[in-house]
């Protein structure tokens, strides 16, 4: 049993990080899953549907094949999320639905892993209250499933690997892609921003960057294999490689990837500190990156700001967002906002609905500070009520939806680039795509349009989507 310590998880060195190019191997002896069937449930973010993405290859390669329906599943896994109280809660909920469910089929495998299983007060209540779990394991080792699931099945106890550490990048894992024509690409893991009230730099570990290399390599590969749009992620990709080179960062990779010839990128997320003017000018230079920033703010306090550690001020933040309108056309910029962090005063409050009144962000995702064990802000003072909270949040998603319909609205009678994804699942006589900045749009054309980019006519706008129709 290996079990997770925050402490731990809190240190950085100088330690230089291992890439391991041959960690994950699957041998005949571990072909367990021939005529039995998985089911994975993602929580969380895009880093764990990418995970969920690798486990479901590694899973196939085992000789498992994917089921729809958990009830049926042999092996039912959860890839949780710690960044809120409520990601846990509905993790937790889940779990009592399958213990029912593994009392009817005893012989099922229920494992958790994801940001939860990297937490040490979740492993605590798991070795406690949650016996019958089968296998735990952490952000660290995905690529160890099938010696896990192997050890699971023979041994019948439960068994817990979690690794509290700075990480290694673990190159080469399979993955299989949700959708055919778009893929996430890992440039970056880990995060070391430490932001005070943020769960990731603990269950993530340290910011590793991949070399350039290799994930030109991995789009190149991508390109073959017919995919049109990649998303490159990492927790803050404007530090991408500052741990790793001296002269080569996000701007350079981004210019390589976009050399490529990849019909389309997008980045996630940008976190203001790092974000260049050679940024704004590689976007501006090549068609293929797309004119979408997310840009989370968070608050728009600089009292608020300073507490939270995220190290830039409202009017840097300003400065910045004002140059992104300014020089990159039509571009689309979307941010996160905490609401109710310790100490937030009504004054701090309208600090942020002003920002948000200047910037009339495209989107928004918009959340309540929940306080996570381990980070500094859960001991900060919090004296602000959950009515409060709660009064808060809606009347800054009134804005948000205020703004996100008039930037929908600009683009009426206007012709857009839209990657044409699939059938809508509402109505089968209507295609869905994403716009070049990144808004989901129902258009009315020919199904022979999927998985190409087209000019859409936009003929209606609402909150959340648009309508369209192929010219
Ligand atoms: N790396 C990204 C954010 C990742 S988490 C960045 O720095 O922008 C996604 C969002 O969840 C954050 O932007 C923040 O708005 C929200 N979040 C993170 N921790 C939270 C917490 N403890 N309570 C409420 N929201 C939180
Ligand atoms: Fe969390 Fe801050 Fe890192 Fe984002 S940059 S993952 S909010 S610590
Ligand atoms: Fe959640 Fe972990 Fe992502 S905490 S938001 S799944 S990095």
């Amino acid at each position: 049993m290996k079990t997770p310590n925050m402490l731990e998880a809190k240190k950085r060195t100088n330690n230089k990080v291992n890439i391991l190019y041959d960690e994950y191997k699957i041998t005949n002896d571990m072909k367990i899953g021939k005529n039995k069937t998985y089911h994975i449930k993602t929580y969380g973010c895009q880093m764990n549907e990418h995970d969920t993405e690798m486990m479901c290859a590694m899973l196939e390669e085992m000789g498992y094949t994917k089921c729809d329906e958990m009830e049926e599943a042999d092996v039912i896994l959860l890839n949780t999320c710690a960044i809120r109280e409520n990601a846990h809660n509905k993790v937790f909920g889940m779990l009592g639905r399958i213990k029912h469910l593994r009392e009817k089929r005893p012989n099922i495998i229920v494992g958790l892993c994801g940001c939860m299983a990297q937490e040490e007060v979740v492993i605590d209540e798991i070795k406690n209250k949650l016996k019958w779990l089968d296998l735990v394991f952490g952000t660290h080792n995905i690529h160890r499933l099938p010696v896990l699931l192997n050890e699971v099945s023979r041994k019948k106890e439960q068994e817990i690997e979690v690794y509290s550490k700075e990480g290694d990048i673990i190159e080469n894992l399979p993955y299989i892609r949700d959708n055919k024509f778009k893929s996430w690409v890992n440039i970056m893991y880990g995060c070391d921003k430490f932001c005070t009230y943020c769960i990731v730099p603990y269950t993530r570990g340290k910011q590793r960057s991949r070399k350039h290399e290799d994930i030109v390599r991995e789009v190149e590969n991508l390109i073959k294999d017919g995919v049109v749009e990649i998303t490159l992620l990492g927790q803050n990709v404007n530090a991408y490689g500052k741990d790793l080179y001296e002269n080569y960062g996000m701007e350079n990779l981004l210019e390589d990837v976009a050399k490529t010839g990849i019909q389309r990128i997008k980045f996630v997320t940008s976190h203001p500190w790092d974000f260049t003017d050679k940024m704004i000018e590689i976007i501006n230079k090549y068609d293929n990156v797309l004119p979408f920033i997310h840009l989370p703010v968070q608050s728009g306090s600089d009292r608020i700001l300073k507490l939270m550690g995220r190290r830039y001020t409202k009017e840097s933040y300003l400065t910045l967002f004002s140059k992104m309108r300014e020089q990159i056309r039509n571009v689309s910029i979307t941010t996160d906002i905490i609401v109710g962090f310790p100490g937030e005063t009504e004054e701090d409050f309208n600090e942020t609905l002003k920002l948000y009144e200047q910037c009339k962000f495209d989107l928004a995702y918009t959340f309540i500070y929940s306080p996570r064990v381990g980070t500094p802000a859960a001991k900060m003072k919090d004296d602000v009520s959950e009515d409060e909270k709660k009064e808060r949040l809606a009347r800054l998603n009134e804005k948000v939806n205020k703004y996100a319909l008039e930037s929908n609205k600009k683009l009426l009678n206007k012709t857009v680039s839209v990657l044409i994804e699939g059938i809508s699942e509402k109505d089968e006589n209507i295609l869905t795509g994403y716009t070049d900045t990144n808004k989901l749009i129902n258009v009315v054309g020919n199904k022979e349009n999927i998985g190409k980019i087209v000019n859409v006519k936009v003929c209606d706008a609402k909150t959340w989507s648009l309508d369209g129709i192929i010219e």
